[in-house]
């Protein structure tokens, strides 16, 4: 808002109408990141609104959430968690499933991954219905972490599904913000 980042950031997302099916408008985030310059100033607003506030952990949510949130770990001085599709993981998991439009998935973290205390920032290129935060957000409060916030580069706003009410709480996007 009013920060003429964003507009180069939106505008360097590439819209691909009807992928991965007919009437998916998807969102691809590798013309962004193939930006150096715009990539840098994603990353450095989230680290603008994050640093010095006592944030303990970044979980970034497989596989796209990969992309931003380690880049934003590093730079505020916080872990970097990744939440991964089922099965990815060796060690001990706790695993949370959330709905898609048909079927199920399901998300898996680490048991001890974070500790009782932990402060948690969740991070994903994109929020449409909300279910893959909601189900991270559940992930991270059973093991006893607190999340501070969830924020995602991209916000589809129209998409209104079980789930949503529930990350939007904690809910920061830039875009088409
Ligand atoms: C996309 C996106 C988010 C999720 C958002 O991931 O990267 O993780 O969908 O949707 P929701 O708010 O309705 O839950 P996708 O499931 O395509 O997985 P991928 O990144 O592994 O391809």
């Amino acid at each position: 808002k009013g920060d003429p980042r964003l507009k180069a950031i939106s505008d360097a997302i590439r819209v691909m109408p009807d992928f991965p099916k007919p009437g998916i408008m998807f969102q691809d985030i590798t013309t962004l990141v193939s930006n150096y310059k715009v990539f840098k100033d994603t990353v450095d607003i989230f680290v603008d609104r994050y640093r010095d506030k006592g944030i303990s952990v970044v979980a970034g949510v497989e596989a796209r959430g990969f992309i931003f949130a380690p880049a934003i770990a590093l730079a505020i001085g916080a872990k970097f968690v990744p939440l991964r599709k089922p099965k990815k993981l060796p060690g001990k998991v706790i695993s949370e499933s959330y709905e898609l439009e048909y079927g199920e998935d399901c998300l898996e973290m680490h048991v001890d991954a974070v500790q009782q205390g932990d402060r948690a920032l969740v991070i994903d290129d994109l929020v449409a219905t909300g279910g893959t935060l909601s189900a991270a957000i559940r992930l991270l409060e059973r093991a006893g972490a607190e999340v501070v916030e969830c924020a995602c580069v991209i916000g589809i706003p129209e998409v209104k599904h079980k789930g949503t009410a529930e990350a939007i709480k904690l809910l920061n996007y830039l875009y088409p913000k």
